[in-house]
């Protein structure tokens, strides 16, 4: 086993991208202490995103990769397997991989359009999670962040006069109703074991989720720095008040 076990050890799924890197980047530069692994589906991108990442004057802990598809069991178990090999345990998940297929005009999503949606947004973070809870019970204090949005909120959209009632993007939206369940199950059936789950929302920010980056930049929205800023504070325990909740950047909370 490494000498990177010694840390806590941080898995950030889609951390070659957007949201997912800037986290790997932010919490692999906030201290020496963390191992951060890239989960990367694309294993060629993963390398090339490592390099980069470890070329930053800002890191301070220590960066690694593995191949992981949260569409793929065999990419799952194998990327659980090689967790163990090197590391013996795994102290935090970060379920962050996600897509959104739509394209918010059409009337509603295809059959196809809400399967692959749900297969990426809610069948991967659970499967992956069960895969690795073994590994998570190894921790002293095991974390899981499930990376959904304000979009996913039944609150929100029962304010008819509020934004969320405008937003359209159906299937994207049931999915991460959907992965706010698994969060409030996961913490039921775990928090037995020590376990602290979040769902987070990182914001409307710049990335390449809608394919409209240009647009957003346009627009003034902010950067995905700052999503990955309310994940390191999740990661050391500034959230711990509002474990089990739905929480977002700047200290906000919302309501399921
Ligand atoms: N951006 C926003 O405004 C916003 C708002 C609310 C919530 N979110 C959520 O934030 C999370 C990150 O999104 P983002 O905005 O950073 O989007 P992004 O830039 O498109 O990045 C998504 C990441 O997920 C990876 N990914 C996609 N399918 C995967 C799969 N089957 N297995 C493993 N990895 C997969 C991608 O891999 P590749 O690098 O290979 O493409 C990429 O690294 C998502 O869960 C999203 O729903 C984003």
């Amino acid at each position: 086993m490494s000498s990177a076990s010694q840390k806590e050890i941080v898995l950030v799924t889609g951390g070659t991208n957007g949201i997912g890197l800037d986290t790997v980047i932010y919490i692999a530069s906030a201290s020496p202490n963390y191992h951060v692994i890239v989960g990367a589906r694309n294993l060629s991108k993963g390398e090339t995103v490592l390099k980069d990442v470890q070329a930053k004057s800002s890191i301070q802990g220590t960066v690694s990769i593995v191949q992981l598809d949260a569409n793929e069991d065999s990419s799952i178990t194998a990327a659980a397997k090689k967790i163990e090999q090197e590391f013996g345990r795994l102290d935090v998940l970060i379920n962050n991989a996600g897509i959104c297929p739509e394209t918010g005009t059409e009337q509603w999503p295809s059959r196809p359009t809400l399967r692959s949606t749900f297969e990426t947004n809610v069948f991967g973070p659970a499967v992956l999670t069960e895969a690795l809870v073994p590994l998570l019970k190894r921790s002293s204090a095991p974390k899981i962040i499930n990376v959904s949005s304000v979009l996913g909120s039944i609150s929100a959209i029962s304010d008819h006069s509020g934004a969320s009632s405008r937003a359209t993007f159906p299937a994207y939206r049931m999915s991460k109703t959907a992965l706010n369940m698994l969060t409030a199950y996961q913490y039921c059936q775990l928090k037995g074991d020590g376990f602290k789950v979040w769902t987070y929302c990182p914001g409307f920010v710049v990335t390449d989720l809608g394919r409209d980056r240009e647009q957003r930049k346009d627009m003034g929205v902010e950067s995905s720095e700052t999503s990955a800023k309310g994940l390191l504070q999740i990661v050391r325990g500034e959230r711990d008040a509002d474990v089990g909740g739905f929480v977002a950047r700047y200290g906000q909370k919302y309501e399921w």
